[in-house]
């Protein structure tokens, strides 16, 4: 496993203040020019996760068609997400708050997970399974022999919360301990819909409609947060407030497992312009999580000794205890 140095370095061409990084803020500003790009981007996404074994389509269908009839009890009446939260995220005009998102984003995960090994020809579950068990890997050492209540925060359509519960629930068993409850927390009701309906054996105690930064859990009550792929949707503010909230939910001696794209990955670095375009044009804030100092924020929030790794060549994980 590499270990990548804590801050890192913005790649060029995130850099919106100079060089690439501004040539490309400056095209991505044209709208003209957005609504063909992304279209064709999104053809070339479909046609290549179909190709790879994805039925993008054909999910979509099925998940949306599923999932519908769940949005009333997947919704917490009168929460109103923060003014960020609506940003156009992938290319989605209504971001994370509509159907197609939510309906895609299985998809959109398994041709993530695909990305990170492309010299390799893995089936889609195996390369999922492959980035999630390095994830997991980096937190075991520091987790308690046992382990009650686990939150994932930002879980999308559960596909971290559910490699969460197969990972926790066979370590009880090795160790005859009862398996944990697990919360999948998210401010997407189309998502945690369609989150529901991909969990239909109930791995998953609760599919929570709420924000990361204020989840209305009890303070102490849990024993790992997880945090996966979320914060560079996030403004640099929201990351600290959803940092402080994991440290208040968090017993002494908790977990906190984040994971995300590592901006020291050489990968990440040399990025090909036309693909960096399509990234920025699609993560609004990702130019301000590169510039985070996460080790920082992590310690401002109550965190201590951060373990920083780079689980394969994309992404880092860090794990710290309360
Ligand atoms: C890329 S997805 C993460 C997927 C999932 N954790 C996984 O690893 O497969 C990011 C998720 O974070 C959610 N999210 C973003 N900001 C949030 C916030 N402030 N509170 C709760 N969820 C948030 C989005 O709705 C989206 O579902």
């Amino acid at each position: 496993m590499t270990t990548h140095a804590a801050p890192t370095t913005t790649p060029r061409w995130a850099d919106s203040s100079r060089g690439l990084g501004r040539l490309i803020e400056a095209l991505i500003g044209i709208g003209l020019l957005r609504r063909p790009l992304f279209f064709q981007a999104r053809q070339l996404i479909i046609r290549t996760a179909e190709s790879n074994g994805i039925p993008w389509r054909a999910r979509r269908k099925e998940l949306q068609q599923a999932a519908e009839p769940l949005l009333a009890a997947s919704t917490t009446a009168g929460l109103t997400p923060p003014a960020y939260y609506l940003s156009r995220f992938h290319a989605y005009e209504q971001g994370n708050l509509c159907w197609q998102a939510a309906a895609e984003a299985e998809q959109a995960t398994d041709a993530m997970a695909l990305r990170v090994w492309p010299e390799e020809q893995l089936m889609p579950a195996e390369a999922q399974a492959r980035l999630r068990d390095a994830i997991h890997a980096v937190a075991e050492p520091l987790l308690p022999a046992s382990i009650d209540r686990v939150v994932d925060l930002g879980c999308s359509v559960g596909v971290s919360t559910q490699a969460l519960a197969r990972w926790l629930n066979a370590r009880a068993a090795a160790s005859s301990a009862h398996p944990p409850t697990l919360i999948g927390l998210d401010l997407s009701p189309e998502m945690l819909s369609v989150a529901r309906v991909r969990d239909p054996q109930g791995l998953v105690h609760d599919w929570r409609h709420a924000a990361a930064e204020a989840t209305g859990l009890a303070s102490g009550s849990v024993d790992l947060v997880s945090l996966q792929f979320v914060c560079h949707e996030l403004p640099q503010g929201a990351t600290r407030a959803v940092l402080a909230e994991a440290a208040r939910l968090l017993r002494p001696g908790g977990v906190l497992l984040m994971v995300d794209q590592d901006p020291g990955s050489s990968v990440l670095q040399r990025l090909p312009a036309p693909v960096a375009t399509l990234l920025k044009s699609t993560e609004p804030f990702i130019e301000q999580y590169f510039a985070l100092d996460l080790p920082a924020a992590l310690q401002e929030a109550g965190f201590r000794n951060p373990s920083i790794r780079a689980c394969d060549p994309r992404h880092r994980v860090i794990a710290c205890l309360r």
